[in-house]
């Protein structure tokens, strides 16, 4: 399945007017910043939230987000120069940068310690540039002139980096004459881009942003290989609020002791689980910092009839002995591991322990909590399966009110519980996000949780579009308005309560419709 090419903006499902006028906007600031250039296309990228599975995904387990409304869109111009120059309609935040091509279009070097939205477009830099390597499509790099135009909130937990970095990394092979790439091809070139800034991420953002399509949400499968499967829900009543906690999550700034500490915690329970278990040579090294993964020990544990990823009651009953595990073997140490500890169990001198664990993507820690975040993944997963149990036992066709409400309640209660423990066990919420998620509840809420990496930005909450108004008014009420009290009404709703409809994922638009 090809990423799309696009002559007009009907795949756009919110406002078509608001739409065109945007682009029109990005054109003329495109135009002021280049004067003599023309736009040869446009790429674009949408922003994503998930539904429910968070902290998983680079453990390989499923995950069901939604491509949004939200998206960084690109307007390029292709030329013989040896630089590409990138501008943004928000130029006060991202100021213009010249990037030089090399010769052997080498050198895009990343200083991770200086954040500059640059490095994020240098990271498409490379994948694309890794991606013509591999295909034999390497010339010398075209030059480019372009202007972003961005309505994903940054560090709003909607992937706005995601969504800039896979736009950027189309726009760039398009320039080069990759005039159609695979969808799969694109998630897995990107799912990495990160990566080069210094956030070891998984990839369900950038895939959510590949696969998207208008009102359907979004199964991710990372085993046996990495799929978006678009699907429907099957209550029409039912819709997603989303709402920004307006906390910025930074991820990258934050990521020895959030993001980056998580990813190193699970790999070492992965490999605690390893010895324990006597589990030796069976468990792939996979994980994202070449260790174990939660998922590799669970494919181990059940070698002869290792789940396929399709029948969920298999994955779920195997899903239910790896919580017993957790229980018993890790269970003992809820303070959490020392390195001392970390060393005797793994059998490790403290510098093979730096090497293994602490040397790709440092971090930073007291003790590190491997029975808390083991037990968050599994429950977790098990809640993803559980979820599409609910959607398969929910026929579209025969769907009653009490069918719906029953649907509603108990996708609802699956979300609630994901909350807490994303809140206990994974520590990734705090009080304010808490209490957005209990007011919801009290306003027509049915499931409320805090959506992406956490530590700030935006809460998903499940409901009716007949409840949607009431649960809105209810958090403005009690959570916008004390939090922030000077706040205008229109800035709010523009900035905090962002549309959910499910959206179209990557595509190029050609220039046709501005003729
Ligand atoms: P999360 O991954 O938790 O959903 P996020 O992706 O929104 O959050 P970060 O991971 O902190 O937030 O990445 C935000 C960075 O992505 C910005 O600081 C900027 O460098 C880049 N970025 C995102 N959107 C744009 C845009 N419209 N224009 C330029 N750069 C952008
Ligand atoms: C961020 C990462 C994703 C995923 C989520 C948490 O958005 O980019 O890969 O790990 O956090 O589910």
């Amino acid at each position: 399945m090809s990423v799309p090419t696009f002559d007009d903006l009907s795949f756009y499902s919110n406002d078509q007017e608001l739409t065109k006028s945007r682009y029109l906007k990005l054109v003329e600031i495109f135009q002021s910043n280049f004067p003599n250039a023309s736009i040869d296309f446009f790429a674009r990228s949408p922003g994503r939230v998930n539904l429910i599975g968070d902290h998983i995904d680079y453990n390989f387990f499923p995950v069901l987000p939604m491509a949004i409304s939200n998206d960084v869109i690109v307007a390029a111009n292709v030329n013989d120069e040896p630089e590409i120059v990138i501008t943004n309609t928000d130029s006060k935040n991202f100021a213009k940068e010249t990037i030089p091509l090399t010769n052997n279009n080498d050198g895009f070097e990343i200083d991770s310690q200086h954040h500059s939205w640059a490095n994020y477009f240098k990271c498409a830099l490379i994948v694309a540039n890794n991606y013509l390597t591999e295909q034999n499509l390497k010339n010398q790099l075209k030059g480019m002139k372009l202007t972003f135009d961005g309505n994903v909130p940054t560090g709003g937990g909607l992937s706005s980096s995601a969504a800039f970095c896979v736009a950027s990394t189309l726009a760039i092979l398009h320039a080069n004459g990759v005039k159609d790439i695979s969808k799969a091809d694109l998630t897995r070139i990107t799912v990495v881009c990160e990566h080069y800034v210094g956030v070891n991420t998984g990839g369900m953002d950038q895939c959510a942003s590949v696969y998207g399509e208008p009102d359907k949400a979004l199964l991710i499968q990372f085993k046996p290989k990495l799929i978006g499967k678009p699907f429907k829900f099957p209550v029409e009543n039912l819709t997603f609020v989303i709402t920004n906690s307006l906390q910025v999550s930074n991820k990258h700034e934050t990521a020895p002791i959030h993001y980056n500490l998580r990813v190193v915690e699970m790999a070492i329970a992965a490999d605690v689980l390893v010895k324990k278990l006597n589990l030796g040579t069976l468990v792939p090294q996979d994980s994202n910092i070449g260790t174990s993964s939660l998922r590799g020990i669970m494919d181990a544990v059940f070698n002869t009839s290792k789940w396929d990823g399709n029948d969920i009651d298999v994955g779920i009953d195997q899903l239910k002995k790896m919580i017993d595990i957790v229980e018993t073997e890790l269970n003992n140490n809820q303070e959490g591991y020392t390195i001392d500890q970390c060393l005797t169990v793994l059998d490790l001198s403290l510098d093979e322990f730096k090497s293994k664990y602490l040397q790709a993507y440092p971090v930073k820690f007291d003790v590190l909590k491997l029975y808390q975040r083991a037990k968050h993944v599994y429950q977790e997963s098990l809640r993803v399966l559980e979820t599409l149990k609910l959607l398969s036992t929910t026929q579209t066709s025969s769907t009653s009110k009490d069918d719906e409400e029953s649907f509603l309640v108990k996708f609802g209660e699956l979300m609630n519980q994901s909350q807490s423990d994303l809140d206990k066990l994974n520590e990734s919420s705090n009080n304010k996000l808490n209490e957005i998620c209990s007011i919801a509840l009290q306003n027509g809420s049915y499931g409320s949780r805090i959506t992406g990496a956490g530590w700030g930005g935006s809460i998903v909450h499940l409901t009716t579009l007949h409840k949607s108004k009431q649960l809105i008014q209810g958090l403005i009420k009690n959570y916008y308005q004390l939090e922030f009290p000077n706040i205008k009404l229109d800035e709010l709703l523009n900035d905090a309560i962002i549309d959910s409809k499910p959206s179209m994922g990557s595509c190029i638009v050609t220039t046709k419709f501005l003729q």
